[in-house]
């Protein structure tokens, strides 16, 4: 892996990086579990690429819209793996044996903590069951799981939960929910409809246009200070 670009110097008193004008595009991290509707992860990670995202620090916005695209980096449980095949995938895929092959010695990076570093915003689409409790109760025992247990909560992180009918419905999955969105993450609701395994009613991921749109409303409601 290429080593992170280093951020410019902070001045001291200044919460922002000020000196000469510093562009960037913006960062989104997609994390990806086993969950069908992993299937869209083509489809979701190139609409996010047609995003506009470039930061700007020498903008009072502090980000702007200049044509640019974001940045898309991918996350991957090993289960997620099996919904879709890495070569439709255009942007850079982390999964676990990444964060191992990283380390080495003490002066290695480690990955989990370098990608929580490098994303402005975060997207879980598909979150399912399993990682949702996960995430809920503080396990990290893969890659994904540790950047979100290590993740900066001053920086936005979108869930799309994805979940056979009856899981939704068990009240696990409520309690779950209300812990993420007490963590100050934002659901984007998921939808009822005939699932891939044949039952009816609530469980289905939002769709992908939707998502899209939700992370731009976000992204424009973004006014922190970009870390580099
Ligand atoms: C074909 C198939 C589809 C699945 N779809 C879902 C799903 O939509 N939602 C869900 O919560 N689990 C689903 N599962 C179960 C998860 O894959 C399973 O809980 C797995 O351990 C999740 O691992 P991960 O959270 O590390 O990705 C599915 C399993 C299979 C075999």
């Amino acid at each position: 892996m290429e080593p992170w670009p280093a951020g410019p110097p902070m001045e001291p008193g200044s919460s922002c990086p000020a000196a000469a004008p510093v562009e960037r595009q913006f960062r989104i991290l997609v994390g990806v579990t086993g969950s069908v509707a992993a299937l869209k992860l083509p489809l979701l990670v190139s609409k996010l690429l047609d995003i506009p995202g470039l930061l700007s620090r020498d903008d009072t916005r502090l980000w702007a819209v200049l044509g640019q695209r974001v940045e898309v980096a991918v996350v991957s449980t090993e289960r997620a793996k099996h919904f879709y095949s890495s070569q439709d995938i255009p942007v850079t895929l982390y999964s676990d044996a990444d964060e191992w092959e990283m380390w080495k010695r003490r002066s290695d990076p480690v990955l989990h903590i370098e990608l929580r570093r490098w994303a402005d915003l975060m997207l879980v689409a598909p979150l399912d069951a399993n990682t949702l409790g996960k995430v809920a109760s503080g396990i990290c025992d893969n890659l994904l799981t540790c950047v979100l247990r290590a993740w900066d909560r001053s920086k936005p992180l979108l869930f799309c939960l994805a979940m056979n009918t009856a899981m939704w419905e068990h009240p696990l999955t409520a309690q779950q929910r209300d812990q993420l969105r007490v963590f100050g993450y934002t659901e984007i609701p998921c939808v009822a409809k005939t699932l891939v395994c044949g039952d009816q009613g609530m469980g289905a991921m939002a769709e992908v246009d939707t998502i899209v749109d939700r992370v731009r409303e976000v992204m424009s409601q973004h006014r922190g200070c970009p870390k580099s």
